[in-house]
């Protein structure tokens, strides 16, 4: 997909900093300071686009494309090394600009002082791609806050992120929400939603997925006339990603495939909102997400248990 050329001032190389620090606790058990742990802030009028699990796979594809036409990346993930070795990439390609920061989407804390540190360092924010993912094999696991893990990463940070981030992406219009879910979507067993009878790592992985595409539809609808979309999709299936590849999984289709999808949502025109796409195709979801009451109680306890009002 070709990009749209947009008007882009470089950053100039001596205002460049590299920050160091990551996350800092201010007082024993008190709250964190997020600090940038490496990259330039964004020029005057350049688009912020921020995507969660970008130090790999899809997410880092993604990122490479959109700051080599010329926007400003937040970076995002676990592995430092990663994530600098991107910023430095897309440094040295002189076009674009990011800053990498560190955060643990298994850690509510992590994802408050992630959406804390972008509110403190971006006055505005025009895309937010929720995109960091796990397919997981072997047995049950839970998070820091003591959730299934694939719920949690999945679905619950990214709810969380996203309602944290809602103020500076509605004073930041247009602006969108691209939400990567996968095809492999199954409804959420709302008697056992942690998975404590019966779990696998598919099951757990395709409830997390289909939970995306629900709040997609619920927030595209309290988002209405706002100016802030939203749409989920299904980028490619079985990518030759980490995800795919470290499961010892044959790949189907290539980043390639799903760097189309995402670019599509990011950049198409009259994509609407609160829609699900495969690829880059509007399509149906699993029939629960058009169950409004089955949204609200998904909504009510992704509420309550990130703490969100
Ligand atoms: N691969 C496929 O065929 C496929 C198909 C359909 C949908 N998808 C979806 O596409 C998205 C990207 O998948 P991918 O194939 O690119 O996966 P991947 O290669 O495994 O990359 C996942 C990214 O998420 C980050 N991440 C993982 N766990 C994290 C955590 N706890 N906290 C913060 N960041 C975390 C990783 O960075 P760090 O390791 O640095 O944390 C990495 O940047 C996912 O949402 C996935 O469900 C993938």
């Amino acid at each position: 997909m070709e990009l749209g050329s947009r008007p882009v001032t470089l950053v100039s190389r001596c205002s460049a900093v590299t920050l160091i620090a990551l996350a800092a606790s201010a007082a024993q058990g008190g709250a964190q300071e997020l600090t940038a742990a490496a990259g330039l802030a964004p020029s005057e009028g350049q688009r912020v686009v921020f995507i969660t699990g970008s130090t790999g796979g899809l997410g880092r594809e993604v990122a490479r494309k959109l700051a080599a036409a010329g926007d400003h990346i937040v970076v995002h993930g676990r592995n430092l090394e990663r994530g600098k070795e991107l910023v430095a990439e897309i440094e040295s390609e002189g076009r674009g600009s990011a800053r990498f920061y560190v955060a643990d989407l298994g850690s509510f804390r992590e994802v408050r002082a992630l959406a804390q540190a972008i509110r403190r360092d971006y006055p505005r924010l025009d895309v937010l791609v929720n995109n960091a993912g796990i397919w997981l094999e072997g047995p049950r696991t839970v998070s820091q806050d003591g959730y299934e893990l694939h719920f949690q990463v999945n679905y619950l940070s990214g709810f969380l992120l996203t309602r944290e981030l809602l103020p500076l992406l509605r004073q930041s219009t247009p602006a969108r929400i691209v939400n990567v879910s996968s095809i492999a979507q199954r409804p959420v067993d709302f008697d056992n939603i942690m998975l404590e009878e019966g779990y696998s790592d598919g099951r757990a992985y395709a409830q997390s997925k289909l939970a995306q595409v629900m709040f997609t539809f619920d927030l595209a609808a309290e988002l209405e006339g706002t100016g802030v979309t939203t749409n989920a999709l299904h980028p490619a299936t079985m990518m030759d990603t980490d995800m795919v590849l470290e499961r010892g999984a044959r790949a189907r289709s290539s980043v390639a495939d799903g760097v189309a999808a995402v670019l599509h949502q990011v950049e198409g025109n009259d994509l609407g909102s609160g829609r699900y796409f495969n690829q880059t195709t509007p399509a149906r979801a699993n029939d629960q997400a058009y169950d409004p009451e089955a949204r609200a109680r998904l909504r009510a306890l992704a509420e309550r248990l990130t703490g969100v009002g």
